[in-house]
């Protein structure tokens, strides 16, 4: 059945997979791409196989979406799993029912706890679960509570998340108990990696998501966000800031009683690239007795600054994104008629703020940060010292940063994170 895949599995792999009939519950959890997917999707198909009949299947994940990625993606591709399984996995993206070695599945996308629902009342015979640490807690008791049948198993896979985490306190820390066995993988599990990958992974990460993703333990996001700033490395005075070969763009923050924001970041045009955060604007009512502005109002004032001068040696280049707070819906309207003919127009930034923060805690970190910022922004350097992790939030086990001032780190984020696909080739070119 797995004619390719069977040649290359690495030790712990198939003791993963041999093991991982022992117990009721199996987790994969560790680094990324650590071959923990693969391992636990073979021990799937050898279940699926064997699963009582009396009982459902059902593969869970995040959203439909990441199901479909993360699960479906890798069963359907004959490089992986064999030309034979990939024909017997029947699934369309985004269908809540799939055909897998001829048992019906049924998917699930579970990230709020609605998807409850879906699963209240079912006996389930087998379940494969994607990202688990990502899912709400009472969706995974829920399932576990379904395995009814005699014989009823579940796999999941997961990246490691806070010490205080729900899934190590409440499962992997009772494993007999709860008839659990846990595998840890690193990268040094998945047999295909070249040493090349793995470096450029460990470049990828610092801090928590180091401890996280690579190293792939449970440790707590403490303290500070971006421990490593140091005005002495990371500011440079705009008047002397480097040639650009490109503007990224604007991230824009919005409130009503709440800072407005909007943060320029280009590409420096320097032998070893770097972003700089250009520019910046504001408008806070706080600082305003209170006054709060008409979305009209706040984009005239936005527009007024982006006509004006933002490098030393004007060069011609224009922003090429507005990216703007996804929840702005009645100022991305406002912007979008604004804008009509400047070639610039609103798009919804990407708001996972942990993935953000560490694309932008990776880029400060190490010896020669690759991202710096212009004494002109002020607001950026105001916030950015005092940007600290929940207390309360690690304690219950969840990553949440203390949400204070934190208008301009978010227009910065949604600008960098948002447009990490068009800059990380420039700056990995010259590397
Ligand atoms: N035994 C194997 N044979 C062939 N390819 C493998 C094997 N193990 C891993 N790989 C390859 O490595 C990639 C990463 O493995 P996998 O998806 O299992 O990692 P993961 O631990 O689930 O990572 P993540 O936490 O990022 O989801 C796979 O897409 C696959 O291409
Ligand atoms: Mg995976």
């Amino acid at each position: 059945m797995l004619s390719n895949a069977e040649r290359l599995l690495s030790r712990k792999q198939i003791t993963s997979i041999v093991d991982s009939t022992r117990r009721t519950l199996a987790l994969w959890s560790g680094s990324v791409s650590a071959g923990k997917t693969i391992a636990s999707l073979i021990a799937f198909l050898l279940a699926v196989r064997v699963a009582p009949r009396t009982g459902l299947i059902v593969v869970v994940g995040r959203t439909l979406q990441t199901v479909y990625q993360n699960v479906f993606m890798p069963l359907q591709s004959p490089g992986l799993f064999g030309s034979l399984v990939a024909a017997q996995v029947v699934y369309t993206p985004g269908a809540t029912k799939a055909t897998i070695l001829g048992r019906e599945v049924m998917v699930i996308g579970a990230h709020n706890a609605e998807a409850v629902g879906r699963i209240q009342g079912a006996t389930i015979a087998l379940a494969y679960v994607d990202e688990a640490t990502l899912l709400p807690e009472v969706f995974w008791n829920m399932l576990v509570t379904r395995l009814r049948v005699k014989g009823a198993r579940l796999l999941a896979t997961m990246n490691p998340a806070s010490r205080n985490h729900w899934m190590r306190k409440s499962w992997i820390l009772k494993a007999d108990t709860v008839d659990l066995i846990h595998f840890h993988f690193t990268m040094l599990d998945n047999p295909t990696l070249e040493q090349s990958y793995i470096d450029r992974m460990k470049r990828s990460y610092s801090g928590v998501f180091y401890d996280r993703f690579i190293k792939g333990e449970w440790t707590n996001a403490e303290g500070a966000v971006y421990p490593m700033w140091d005005p002495d490395r990371h500011v440079i005075p705009w008047a002397s800031m480097p040639a650009m070969q490109e503007i990224m763009g604007i991230g824009m923050d919005y409130g009503t009683t709440n800072a407005t924001t909007a943060l320029m970041l280009g590409v420096t045009a320097e032998e070893k690239p770097r972003l700089v955060m250009m520019d910046e604007w504001g408008y806070s009512p706080a600082e305003h007795d209170g006054r709060r502005l008409t979305d009209a109002e706040l984009s005239r004032r936005f527009r007024t600054w982006l006509g004006q001068q933002h490098h030393p040696e004007p060069d011609g280049l224009r922003p090429r994104f507005l990216m703007l707070d996804p929840a702005a819906a009645s100022m991305r309207v406002q912007l979008h008629n604004d804008l009509r003919g400047t070639g610039l127009s609103p798009w919804s930034a990407d708001n996972d703020v942990l993935k953000g923060i560490a694309t932008i805690a990776n880029l400060l970190d190490g010896d020669e940060p690759r991202m710096v910022v212009t004494d002109r922004c002020t607001g950026w350097q105001s916030e950015v010292t005092e940007y600290r992790w929940d207390e309360k939030a690690t304690t219950e086990g969840e990553d949440e940063v203390v949400k204070e001032d934190d208008h301009y780190l978010d227009g910065g984020r949604y600008i960098t994170h948002s447009t990490v696909g068009y800059w990380k080739p420039m700056l990995e070119l010259a590397a």
